[in-house]
């Protein structure tokens, strides 16, 4: 039979069962072409609507190309704090009460050809530059093209809520995720990507929303929130929440070995939205430590994300004060 991956966005579905995986991890990183403007007067609420979750590409059967992929989470725990917002942010007031997880958390949206617009979420997060949201790889880059999704009218939308961008629509200037992933055969423990901002009307992102800490090699099975704007759930049109105790993914295929939250029936969309431990539901503030990546045929209505590791920590590094 046919083993069914299903990136939670949309376009691909990838082939699993290839070469061995390239354990050798260095950065990838681009500076956006797109100008800000395209980008920006590209996304009407129409299109921001339109934009869909969509075709899945069956993998070969499960062939068992594993070859000792060691997990690397393999350093001290690490936690880069969030920051609130400027005392000047107009959401102030808003985040009081509602808590900041609903500023930081958005949509992704992106077109690199005509009449195809797809999306996912993402979140952000803490950084020196102030302008850093972290996503899926695959939501930054097409590992079937060997393309950046970030040169294609690619923006981020904090807070999207019903085709409106109540915090504005931010375009990227530079992406970077790891050459593990930014190859044809990509390994999905490392289905991470960071986009450096551009400034919006002089502000930096986190001085309007805030940020979410961000921890690398943290512990596993903890009590976890999963965000994101999974197109089975209005439309994709409303943020949603999956909540519980992650635990081994059902996934081990080539040495995958991220984490699996159960019981959870976000789809398609959800792709990049942030797992966050710690999470207080009263400030809406905890620490990132994984992102939705991926569903699989044989555990239903479980996601699978990556817990970011020392790899994902240099990669952070690297954006940060990009
Ligand atoms: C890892 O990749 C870099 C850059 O491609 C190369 O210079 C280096 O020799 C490689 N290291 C190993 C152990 O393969
Ligand atoms: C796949 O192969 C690896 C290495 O040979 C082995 O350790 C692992 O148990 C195999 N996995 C499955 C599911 O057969
Ligand atoms: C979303 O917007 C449409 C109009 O575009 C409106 O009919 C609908 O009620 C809105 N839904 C929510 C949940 O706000």
């Amino acid at each position: 039979m046919n083993f069914l991956i299903t990136y939670l966005f949309l376009s691909i579905g990838v082939l699993m069962a290839q070469d061995e995986f390239n354990t050798n991890v260095s950065i990838n990183s681009a500076v956006v072409i797109r100008s800000r403007s395209m980008s920006v007067d590209f996304w009407t609420p129409e299109r921001m609507k339109a934009a869909k979750e969509p075709v899945v590409i069956l993998p070969p059967n499960g062939k068992n190309t594993s070859r000792s992929f060691s997990i690397s989470n393999n350093g001290p725990q690490a936690t880069i704090l969030g920051r609130t917002p400027a005392a000047t942010s107009p959401l102030g007031r808003a985040l009081n009460v509602r808590g900041r997880y609903v500023a930081t958390t958005g949509r992704v949206f992106w077109s690199c050809s005509v009449n195809i617009m797809s999306y996912c979420s993402a979140s952000v997060v803490a950084s020196t530059s102030g302008d850093v949201i972290v996503t899926a790889g695959h939501c930054v880059y097409d590992t079937s093209t060997l393309q950046w999704l970030t040169n294609c009218n690619w923006i981020f939308v904090p807070a999207y809520y019903n085709g409106t961008a109540p915090y504005g629509k931010w375009p990227a200037r530079e992406v970077a995720a790891l050459t593990s992933w930014t190859q044809s055969s990509p390994n999905y423990n490392n289905d991470v990507g960071f986009v450096a901002l551009s400034l919006l009307n002089g502000r930096h992102i986190t001085e309007l929303t805030g940020s979410q800490s961000v921890g690398f090699n943290y512990p596993r099975n903890q009590p976890t929130y999963s965000f994101g704007y999974p197109l089975n759930l209005d439309q994709g049109e409303i943020l949603q929440v999956c909540t519980g105790i992650p635990g081994v993914s059902k996934y081990t295929t080539n040495g995958y070995a991220g984490q699996g939250l159960s019981n959870c029936y976000m789809t398609g969309g959800c792709s990049g939205g942030p797992w966050l431990q710690q999470f207080d539901e009263s400030t809406g503030i905890g620490v990132t430590y994984s992102v939705n990546s991926f569903t699989y045929s044989l555990a239903p209505n479980t996601i699978n994300g990556p817990v970011f590791d020392s790899n994902i920590q240099s990669l952070w590094n690297y954006i940060t004060a990009r």
